[in-house]
């Protein structure tokens, strides 16, 4: 990784822009804003929860012949991550002599918007919808606006015209991107002569293009940070001004974006998105699948990753309790040498882990079920839909003779960092559903964790969903209900 190029290239309707000298730092939405005078995106609260400043990222697909878009959070995202892709603001949808988008017409038209500052955001999240769902349904329409707040006009209005919009049939709300495709594939084409950017003010911002590379500049340069989907750091960058000295990304190295089949397992590398582990994970865990569908928003999980959610190791990260009840093992690389570790041994503390210096999770291992094995996970929120868990718990089993076997039993929320909980995994282990009693799981919760309140729950409730979760899980399997509860 011996070249370098102090200039990140990205296509913006059919122009190729570059952006020379800026600070590794500057956001993907000041950018826009400030640089090239894209005010139609808008900043609300520079912490990914609104959604005003959605915009669609684009990359080329594998056979270098199509665009895939993704709608992200631009106030999250840093401008070196564009490089060699598309971007697609508002202003992107305008057609021909002043033709609207059929989401704009149709939201025009069906009222769907008031003061109209979250009008554009939600237009992008919706116009990305459409780009691979011609005729979404309720749910997926919801589901496209969960991280997209508008407190005016209510969201009846703004379905109604997404459904509207859809009649106009997928050729009209297909992004017309003939001009950018020649300019992306110029762009793969010349990547590998820029794999280093450096910022005009003493800050480094590396993008290998190799695991090996990656490994050896995190050998040459342990302190550098870590930087994946940004979904964390970008709100480091904004709310805590952090401007870390060194940043290397992982976006830019194609083995980390891959799932490898390995039959029994899935490998995850670092890079996938969780909305990619959501598709993955669907028909094995639905309820892994369905904890990931209530993770953040869509632009949230378009970019975030496993791996970024592990390492940041927050005590209520909720992909983890389904990781542990699952048996997941991390693949950890330092410079040549990697090792597997279980996931349940990884936290060393609160926010604290067992990454050596230089070390990074090259790949999160997850096993595909056993016979007879059954999964169950339930995320309680305050909000349904983007919010921060009150506790997630996760168990997986297996009944023999009616008798739970080979029981994992894991929760975020209870202690410092997301965790296994053998002692109520030894109550459940043996029994019949109707010999699992909330007397011994309130005595091993008790004895389990140190009781504290916490900002989203106090214990009281935190220790009842505890105990609650897993009589549910255990009542629905003597009953044979296997569906996650509503
Ligand atoms: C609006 C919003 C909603 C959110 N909702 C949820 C939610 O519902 N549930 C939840 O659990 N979290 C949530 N989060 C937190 C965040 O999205 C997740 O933790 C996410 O998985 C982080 O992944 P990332 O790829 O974006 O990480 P990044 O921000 O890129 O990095 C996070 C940390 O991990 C380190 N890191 C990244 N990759 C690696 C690697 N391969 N090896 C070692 N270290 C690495 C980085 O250095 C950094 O310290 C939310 C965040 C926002 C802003
Ligand atoms: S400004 Fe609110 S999500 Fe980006
Ligand atoms: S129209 Fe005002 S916030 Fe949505």
């Amino acid at each position: 990784m011996n070249q370098t190029s102090n200039t990140v290239r990205f296509v913006l309707d059919g122009a190729m822009i570059e952006a020379t000298g800026e600070h590794h730092c500057t956001s993907v939405l000041d950018y826009l804003r400030e640089h090239l005078h894209r005010t139609g995106t808008k900043e609300g609260c520079a912490e990914g929860d609104c959604g005003a400043c959605v915009i669609l990222i684009g990359e080329l697909d594998d056979q270098g012949t199509a665009v895939n878009y993704l709608p992200v959070n631009s106030c999250l995202q840093l401008v070196p991550t564009l490089d060699g892709k598309s971007v697609k603001t508002v202003e992107s949808l305008q057609r021909g002599q002043g033709q609207l988008h059929p989401v704009q017409q149709a939201m025009a038209e069906s009222h769907g918007t008031q003061c109209g500052f979250c009008t554009p955001g939600i237009v992008m999240s919706l116009a990305g919808l459409v780009q691979t769902v011609a005729k979404p349904t309720r749910s997926e329409i919801n589901d496209a606006l969960s991280g997209n707040l508008c407190r005016c006009t209510g969201y009846k209005p703004i379905v109604e015209a997404t459904q509207k919009a859809c009649e106009a049939g997928a050729d009209q709300l297909r992004l017309d991107d003939s001009a950018d495709l020649p300019l992306l594939q110029q762009l793969r084409r010349e990547r590998p002569a820029q794999p280093l950017l450096l910022s005009a003010t003493g800050e480094t911002f590396a993008a290998p293009t190799s695991v090996q590379a990656l490994a050896d500049y995190l050998m040459q340069h342990p302190q550098a940070t870590l930087l994946a989907g940004s979904t964390e750091i970008g709100l480091q960058v904004n709310k805590s001004f952090a401007r870390p000295q060194q940043i290397v990304y992982l976006g830019q190295v194609s083995e980390l974006r891959q799932v490898q089949d390995l039959g029994k397992a899935w490998q995850i590398g670092a890079q996938v998105s969780l909305t990619a582990v959501q598709s993955l994970v669907a028909q094995a865990y639905p309820d892994f699948a369905e904890v990931l569908r209530r993770f953040g928003s869509p632009p949230i999980r378009s970019t975030a990753t496993l791996a970024g959610n592990i390492a940041n190791g927050s005590p209520i990260g909720d992909s983890m309790p389904c990781l542990l009840a699952l048996g997941a093992t991390l693949l950890l690389r330092q410079g040549q040498r990697t090792r597997e570790l279980p996931l349940d041994k990884f936290y060393t503390g609160q926010k604290k882990n067992a990454l050596q210096a230089g070390e990074f999770i090259e790949a999160v291992l997850v096993p595909k079920p056993g016979p007879g094995e059954v999964f169950r996970a339930h995320k309680v929120s305050k909000r349904f839909d983007q919010d921060i868990s009150a506790t997630c718990c996760a168990m997986s089993y297996r009944l023999v003779r009616g008798r739970f076997t080979d029981v994992r039993l894991a929760y975020n929320g209870l202690a410092p960092s997301p965790c296994r909980a053998p002692q109520l995994e030894a109550v459940i282990e043996g029994r019949s559903a109707e010999e699992v009693n909330a007397k011994d799981l309130d005595q091993a919760i008790a004895a389990s964790f140190t009781a504290r309140d916490g900002l989203r729950a106090s214990w009281t409730y935190r220790s009842l969903l505890a105990r609650n979760l897993v009589l549910q899980f255990v009542e629905e399997a003597s009953t044979g209900i296997t569906e996650t509860a509503p």
